[in-house]
């Protein structure tokens, strides 16, 4: 058992033994190291002034991530390297070449959002990113700047990734020492920290963290962050004990097994987006808008379900792909369907002690149809009005076999439109059905008013989205869905 943290900062090693578990990294840098180049704008994960660049060793490979400083908490940073718009300059003094194409390319006027795109650059070149204004735009969606305007912040962008393939920069130099420092970080020991501040553990594995749980029910578990973060930087929380669900090892499994994927406890959205767009094509331009490339890199797809909030994206989309959950509390293991989870507003199926370990999307059959629409403010960076995953098999006889439609935000909790689906069952997916499952929608719901839309307008949009599906997937006359390829592109331009 180890009683302290270590990571380095640049190239200087910390251990940190008397910290609070709510101490963002955000306010270490400025107010406990003077590193004030990371800034703070909204303190919420929303504008990504404060994104730092944090490099792991992840099955022998580094891997290089933008996150949000202002909602992770320092005793995240467990083996990690840190890197702040601070440590960029090359060894000669002169800017990073991000920095530099900045300058060239007009990129920046006040400079108080400056610090926070330039990190969210580097991470993205670092992992490879080109010149794509698309991809440009997804790296930097989590970044906002109120005056310069974006056009020349991605010419920048797209200059400076000219740049490196042409001349390289210093942390591609550095890559061997950065792996031999962070693998004599790695150990197999579970954290434990106690002080007058609060106790933080970070359990080595599952049966530590089931353990350690079943001792102390009190405890908040923390995955990623992006919503607990937030608790403590705008309700003010404290949070006197948190457990770590990402420093146990074996709940980073991602992997096909029989007849599905698994999908661990502590695996992000960024890790998962590979296998999810293999096993559910349909829904992966909808997982891209979830948050920003900033909070996927940090939040967990099941804190997205643990937090059982009603207007999130994973729960309906998860829900109409059949996913198991499964639960433990001490050495105890249950499987639910993931929708038995979700109780009402606040209340969930889920025993003190008892976490995620993980949950099992089952693969989709030939026969069935998927698709994911997500309906809010803004295209990036917002929370969703209405969230809907639609899913229907039909049999070889033309008529539908199973119909799965599932929504965020038009209940206290995520669920599926029960009646709407019963309309739809035994006919063939035709104008009538979807007429009868149109009028049916509308008695499945009764859809509150609030700023992101009124009840009208969610009665209306969920009965049009199911128009939608309609016209995306079925085939005029026949009855029988379409499987059209390219339809993403046409839906998503
Ligand atoms: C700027 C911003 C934008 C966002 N945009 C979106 C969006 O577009 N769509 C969306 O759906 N969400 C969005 N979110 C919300 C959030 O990012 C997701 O819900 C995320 O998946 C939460 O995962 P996490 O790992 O960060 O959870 P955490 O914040 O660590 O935890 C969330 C909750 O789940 C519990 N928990 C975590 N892991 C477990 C476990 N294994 N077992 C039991 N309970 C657990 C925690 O105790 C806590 O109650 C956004 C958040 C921010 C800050
Ligand atoms: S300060 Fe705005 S995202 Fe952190
Ligand atoms: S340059 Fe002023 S906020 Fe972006």
């Amino acid at each position: 058992m180890r009683h302290h943290i270590r990571f380095y900062l640049g190239q200087t090693l910390h251990e940190v033994s008397d910290i609070s578990p709510t101490l963002t990294v955000l306010d270490w840098l400025r107010e406990q190291q003077g590193q004030t180049g990371t800034k703070e704008g909204c303190n919420e994960g929303d504008c990504g002034a404060c994104t730092i660049m944090t490099v792991r060793l992840e099955s022998g490979q580094l891997t290089w991530r933008s996150v949000n400083a202002c909602i992770q908490f320092l005793w995240m940073l467990d083996g990690a390297q840190l890197f702040t718009v601070e440590h960029l300059q090359n060894p000669d003094g002169s800017l990073h070449p991000v920095q530099q194409a900045m300058v060239d390319m007009h990129g920046s006027q006040c400079g108080f959002c400056t610090p926070g795109f330039v990190m969210s650059m580097v991470a993205y070149v670092q992992n490879g990113g080109g010149e794509d204004p698309k991809a440009i735009n997804t790296a930097l969606a989590g970044n906002l700047c109120r005056c310069t305007g974006y056009a020349p912040i991605v010419r920048a962008m797209q200059h400076a990734c000219r740049i490196m393939v042409e001349q390289g920069n210093h942390f591609d130099v550095a890559k061997q020492n950065i792996i031999l420092r962070l693998s004599a970080l790695q150990d197999d020991s579970s954290v434990d920290i106690q002080s007058h501040c609060g106790r933080i553990t970070l359990p080595a594995s599952s049966n530590v963290l089931a353990s350690v749980y079943l001792e102390n029910p009190q405890a908040t578990l923390v995955a990623g962050a992006t919503d607990v973060g937030l608790w403590v930087t705008k309700h003010l929380r404290d949070l006197p004990h948190v457990i770590s669900v990402r420093s146990a090892k074996d709940l980073h499994k991602l992997e096909q097994r029989d007849g599905g994927l698994w999908i661990g406890a502590a695996v992000t959205y960024t890790q998962a987006m590979p296998a999810l767009a293999t096993h559910l094509p349909d829904a992966l331009e909808t997982i891209k808008r979830i948050g920003s490339t900033q909070v996927r890199n940090a939040a967990t797809v099941c804190g997205n379900i643990g937090n059982a909030s009603p207007i999130g994206d994973g729960p309906p989309l998860f829900m109409a792909a059949n996913t198991i959950l499964h639960l433990r509390q001490g050495h105890i293991r249950r499987q639910i369907p993931l929708e038995n989870y979700f109780l009402e507003y606040g209340k969930q199926d889920r025993q003190p002690s008892e976490f995620i370990e993980g949950i099992f999307i089952p693969d989709q059959s030939a026969q069935t149809v998927m698709r994911a629409y997500k309906v809010s403010k803004r295209f990036n960076q917002d929370i969703s009005a209405i969230m809907a995953a639609f899913a229907i098999s039909v049999g070889t006889d033309g008529t539908i076999t199973q119909a799965r439609l599932a929504f965020g935000g038009m209940a206290g909790i995520p669920c599926r439109a029960k009646m709407a689906e019963k309309a739809l069952l035994g006919q063939k997916w035709d104008t009538p059905a979807l007429e009868a499952a149109r009028t049916a929608i509308l008695n499945d719901f009764t859809p509150l008013t609030d700023m992101r839309g009124s009840a009208w307008y969610r009665s209306t949009v969920s009965a049009n989205l199911l128009t939608r599906f309609f016209e995306e997937t079925a085939q005029h006359g026949s009855g029988q869905p379409l499987r059209l390829e390219g339809w993403r592109e046409i839906s998503h331009a």
